[in-house]
This record gives structure tokens, sequence and C-alpha cells, in this order.
């Protein structure tokens, strides 16, 4: 068994706050286990709960339609995790002490994923990783550090369900991850937008 499926196992098991009394299934996270992209998202939503998938709801098949654009796949290039592993009830946001209970599992999964770059979707998922009070609409687009790896900030696809005029804006955001991604893993990454 791989680490990172020992560390799921771990989880799945995991009662640290009490998202886990109203869990159906805790989200792992799913995608290539030594993937050089990382996307961090918020936390599982109903359909999530229900199947143990991350992002497989409305706001994942929008996400899945980005990820083509930049002809990045799920089993290839990246892996998808949660700042929470177990659905808030109502959706509503996690909670500091909820985040601060699955942080470690996360801070692990990317250190045996060992991506070069990751990709906050949203302000809370910025938050919760960096522990930082900031702004997404400031922050996004800019490269800035996280544990000595690379992290691009971006909007959650929900938010872009919700605002449709802000996907330029994302858009340009994935535009610089497939530059990084040609810079720093495969100079030939096929792009047919860029
Ligand atoms: N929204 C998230 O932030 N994560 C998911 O896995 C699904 C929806």
């Amino acid at each position: 068994m791989s680490r990172l499926l020992a560390l799921k196992s771990q989880t799945e098991s995991c009662v640290k706050c009490p998202l886990s009394n109203s869990r159906t299934k805790v989200v792992f996270g799913n995608g290539n286990e030594n993937a050089q992209i990382f996307l961090v998202g918020e936390g599982p939503g109903y359909d999530e709960d229900q199947t143990g998938i991350a992002f497989i709801g409305k706001s994942g098949q929008l996400l899945d339609k980005i990820l083509e654009a930049c002809n990045f796949t799920r089993e290839e290039h990246v892996f998808i995790g949660n700042i929470v592993k177990c659905r808030p009830p109502q959706n509503r946001t996690p909670s500091q002490e909820e985040m601060a209970a699955c942080l470690p599992y996360l801070e692990e999964q990317i250190q045996l994923v060992d991506p070069k770059i990751i990709i906050t979707l949203g302000a809370t998922a910025l938050k919760g990783l960096t522990g930082e009070n900031l702004k997404i609409t400031r922050e996004r687009g800019n490269w800035r550090f996280w544990n000595d790896r690379l992290l691009m900030p971006t909007y959650h696809p929900s938010a872009l369900l919700r605002t449709p005029s802000l996907k330029k804006e994302a858009w340009e955001d994935f535009k610089m991850v497939i530059r990084k991604y040609r810079e720093l893993v495969d100079p030939n990454h096929y792009c047919k937008y860029i």
C-alpha cells in the first residue's frame, strides 16, 4: 500500500472534528498520486459526500472543463483535494477549528504527492492553506510560495458559476499555470489555446 493510500484509510476513520458526525463519506481527494499540480478546494458538497469523490458535482464539472481546456487530466496531471475532507452541513464554510483539525492531513498529502504547483480554488482554500487572512480578488493571478512550493490562487468554480464575468480572470490564472508547467515540468505540454 502506498503511503498516500495509508493516509487515506487513516482519514476514513477520523473523528477529530464534528463534521465526522454528519458525513456520509470522507472525500480524501482524487487524481494522480504523483501529479505535478495539486488543486485545493474548500470541502465536499452533497455529491462529493455521497460518492467520496472530490469535485464531482456542478463545480467539478466546470473544473473538468477548465482542466480540459488546459489539456490537463485528473488521471495524469493533477491531484484534487480539499481543505476539509468531510462535508460541512448545508455547505457552510468550514470553521477555523474544522480547518485546523483537517490541515495536517492535507499538508501530508501535498508532501506525499510532491507537486511542483499548487492551485487554491477560492478564498477559503487560500486562507485555510496559508493561515493568512488574504483577499482572493487581490491575490489571484499572483504566484506566491507555500512551504517552498509555488502556489497560484484563483477563484473557486462555484464563484465562476455564480458570476460568469470572473471566468476571464480565472482563465488568465490557468494560462499562467500552463506556462509554469511548461517551464518546470514539460516544455512540450500542448494546449491549443496558448
Ligand atoms: N467544492 C469544493 O470546494 N470541493 C469539492 O470537492 C466540491 C465542491
